[in-house]
């Protein structure tokens, strides 16, 4: 296959480059984006272009990949002229031992794209702190390089095979996460349907296939299951108001947007409102679930409402290298975000917002933790076969 398509990207192995979608814009404009190098791909990352851990993930490896390719079409047409080698700031921009493009072998050209798609990979990895899929996904990557044996015209197809190959893998997750969910649903609540309530954005704009929590929302619906999904603003960024309304609207979903102040309200007003379903950006082995800010407190009135809460995320959202949340960033944006709406000033100027991306729900709130191989309490997350 060389062309893959999700509702957020676009790429096609015969391009130099790929395309996103601008999530800023949406709902009112849909404009695709072009991304042809690292650079690209963070800043459309930083920025939130793009956003949810598996698109972040998928993005940033697709930068890489295309900027390896785009580099690798630069030295060859250096072998006609060697002077429209251009130098990149972000790394030590030399050819192996002989420092000159003109006298560099084919084990130096080798040992050039390596290190060139190894400094482009890392460098990635520092787009957003708290989404931990493009870590592992990247970890991943420069595992399959530091052992590769192509030669250097082939190293950045490579990686673009690679990249391919995980968005491919993430739409099927989030298709056996849709599954998982439905089943455990139903076991839980039997075959009348049941009213849900999610935040943030954790559908297809967010995962390359169904999406996660909100996939498992949409596969609710068409196994019958679904009486109504509640879906909160997401202040102050909005991905529940500007977003996943979107999506529930373009799959006919029965939905009503609330803002993230009304949840209690909700929960004590349908008696049919019976399960929270949010995303995750990073599980640690401890079942600590750091999602959207607003989740914690979901998960704690879920809990005095008697609700059930759960966690929809793939394997690679798990990081298995953390018990807890101690050395972890928690991403913090700009007071603007808070007292700003559409960049209008809405609060005192005087005042400075505190304005984390992110919150950490502790495991005693979660019921289950769904992803594409398994269901398990959050005790159970290093326990993966
Ligand atoms: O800041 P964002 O929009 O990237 O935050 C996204 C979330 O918190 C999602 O819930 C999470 O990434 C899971 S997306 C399938």
């Amino acid at each position: 296959m060389t062309d893959i398509q999700c509702m957020a990207i676009k790429a096609s192995k015969d391009d130099r480059a790929f395309q996103i979608l601008d999530q800023k814009l949406l709902p009112q404009t849909k404009k695709w984006i072009t991304v042809s190098n690292t650079d690209e791909a963070y800043e459309a990352i930083r920025s939130m272009q793009v956003r949810g851990a598996p698109m972040i993930a998928v993005v940033g490896i697709f930068g890489c990949a295309y900027d390896v390719i785009n580099r690798t079409h630069e030295l060859e047409a250096a072998r006609l002229d060697p002077l429209c080698v251009t130098k990149y700031t972000w790394k030590n921009d030399t050819f192996g031992t002989s420092n000159s493009f003109e006298e560099a072998s084919e084990d130096d050209l080798v040992k050039y794209l390596t290190d060139y798609a190894v400094s482009a990979l890392k460098h990635v990895t520092k787009s957003r702190p708290t989404a931990v899929n493009l870590g592992n996904d990247v970890d991943e990557a420069l595992a399959m390089i530091e052992k590769s044996r192509e030669p250097w015209q082939q190293i950045g197809n490579q990686l673009l095979d690679f990249a391919f190959d995980k968005m491919t893998n993430y739409q099927h997750a989030d298709t056996e996460i849709g599954a998982n969910g439905v089943e455990w649903t139903r076991k839980q609540f039997g075959n009348d349907p049941i009213s849900v309530i999610t935040i943030c954005n954790t559908g297809s704009l967010a995962s390359p296939g169904i999406g996660t929590a909100f996939g498992i929302v949409t596969c609710l619906h068409a196994a019958g299951l679904l009486k109504h999904v509640y879906i909160l603003e997401t202040r102050p960024y909005n991905q529940g108001s500007r977003l996943t309304a979107f999506e529930a609207m373009e799959k006919e979903l029965p939905a009503t947007l609330i803002t993230d102040n009304m949840a209690a309200a909700i929960m004590q007003k349908d008696k049919c409102l019976k399960l929270a379903i949010v995303g995750a950006d990073r599980i640690t082995l401890h079942g600590d679930v750091a999602n959207k800010i607003g989740t914690y407190q979901l998960a704690v009135l879920s809990r005095v409402h008697g609700l059930k809460f759960v966690v929809a995320a793939p394997e690679s959202t798990i990081d298995f290298r953390n018990k807890d949340f101690s050395t972890v960033t928690i991403e913090e944006r700009d007071s603007d975000e808070v007292t700003k709406i559409n960049g209008q000033q809405i609060a005192d100027p005087r005042i400075k917002a505190w304005n984390p991306s992110f919150d950490v729900t502790p495991p005693k709130y979660i019921d289950a933790i769904v992803t594409e191989k398994r269901v398990c309490a959050p005790a159970d997350i290093p326990n993966v076969n």
